[in-house]
């Protein structure tokens, strides 16, 4: 009953919320060459891609994907070009509000397991890009099978709560103004939503800011290793030079030392393995920047 009160209330809550400020005008037509790499630092054929196609050389973005967590079952949906079954439908505007403000085309709030409070501070060309590139992959004629969530968290209005708390668009970490650091910045509060899996979790399960990417226990998912610190706080990134750090972040092959490597972060590497080097050097040079937290 209590359960069922608190969720009753929030919903009220959650109704009365303010809606954000509209859009301003949509971007000008993106490019689809540069929207592959956004595609790559974003990670999204790693939730998007159909189970067993090859996510790496052409990627079809069917959906299906199951991602358990402590709430329920996710399932990646089709973001494939497909007018019905996918988002081909869409106009750049409604992508450009699923990505920055987490509402869909009919005003729903979706669910963080899409990391739109990382990807909401992804420049708006950046976003046209990525567009651009998605209409050129195959459109995939796959159904939406539902989450399969516990109850409260099968009420989307909840979300409204849960987003005027944690939807913070500015930039989280204070890294000081050099070129590559403001570069990594970008790469890892905003596509790459490193936070997602490095930043432990606040009640409510949305990131604790202030101790960003600290590291965070075991994750939910099939391997269940925990996500290292990876501030100056680990003597790995306090000793390390740039070049060790921007090998960490390599697939496992190209990589002489032994290491846990764990699925979800080597599907990150090789994501990353998309982006030139200077990229990874970057994000190396914002890890050592960031504040030490333990
Ligand atoms: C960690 C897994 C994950 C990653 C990475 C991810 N998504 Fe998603 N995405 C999801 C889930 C789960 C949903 C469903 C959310 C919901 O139903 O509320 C979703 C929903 C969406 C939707 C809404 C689809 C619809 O039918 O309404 C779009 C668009 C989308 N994602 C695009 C992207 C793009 C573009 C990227 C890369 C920049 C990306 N996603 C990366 C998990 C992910
Ligand atoms: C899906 C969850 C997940 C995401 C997203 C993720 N990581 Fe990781 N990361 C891990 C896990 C788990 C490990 C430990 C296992 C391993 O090293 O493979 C790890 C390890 C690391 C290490 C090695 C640290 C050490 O002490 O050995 C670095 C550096 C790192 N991640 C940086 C990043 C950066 C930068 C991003 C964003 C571009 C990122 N991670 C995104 C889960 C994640």
């Amino acid at each position: 009953m209590r359960v069922r009160i608190t969720a009753l209330a929030l919903a009220l809550l959650a109704a009365c919320a303010p809606e954000p400020a509209p859009l301003s005008d949509a971007p000008a037509p993106g490019d689809p060459t540069r929207g592959e790499a956004v595609f790559r630092a974003g990670g999204c054929g790693t939730c998007h891609a159909t189970p067993g196609s090859d996510a790496a050389a052409n990627p079809r973005l069917g959906g299906g994907r199951e991602l358990v967590s402590r709430y329920g079952t996710f399932v990646a949906p089709n973001i494939s070009p497909h007018p019905t079954h996918g988002i081909g439908a869409w106009t750049d505007r409604q992508f450009m509000a699923a990505m920055t403000r987490g509402v869909s085309p009919q005003g729903e709030h979706y669910y963080p397991a899409f990391p739109y409070t990382s990807y909401a501070r992804m420049r708006a060309g950046d976003i046209a890009d990525l567009w651009a590139y998605l209409q050129t992959l195959p459109p995939e004629a796959r159904d939406n099978p539902p989450h399969d969530l516990r109850f409260p968290y099968d009420n989307r209005r909840l979300l409204g709560v849960w987003k005027q708390r944690f939807l913070r668009p500015g930039a989280v970490a204070g890294a000081g103004d050099d070129a590559d650091v403001a570069r990594g910045q970008y790469l890892v509060e905003g596509p790459g939503h490193c936070g997602t899996c490095h930043t432990p979790r606040a009640a409510l399960g949305g990131p604790d800011y202030r101790r960003w990417l600290a590291g965070a226990e075991a994750l939910e998912g099939p391997d269940g290793l925990p996500a290292p610190n990876i501030t100056p706080a680990s003597p790995l990134i306090a000793e390390a030079g740039l070049d060790e750090i921007a090998a960490l972040l390599e697939p496992a092959e190209t990589h002489a030392q032994s290491h846990r490597w764990g699925e979800g972060m080597e599907a990150v590497r090789r994501n990353l393995a998309h982006l030139p080097a200077s990229d990874r050097r970057a994000i190396a040079a914002y890890l050592k920047a960031i504040p030490a937290r333990e």
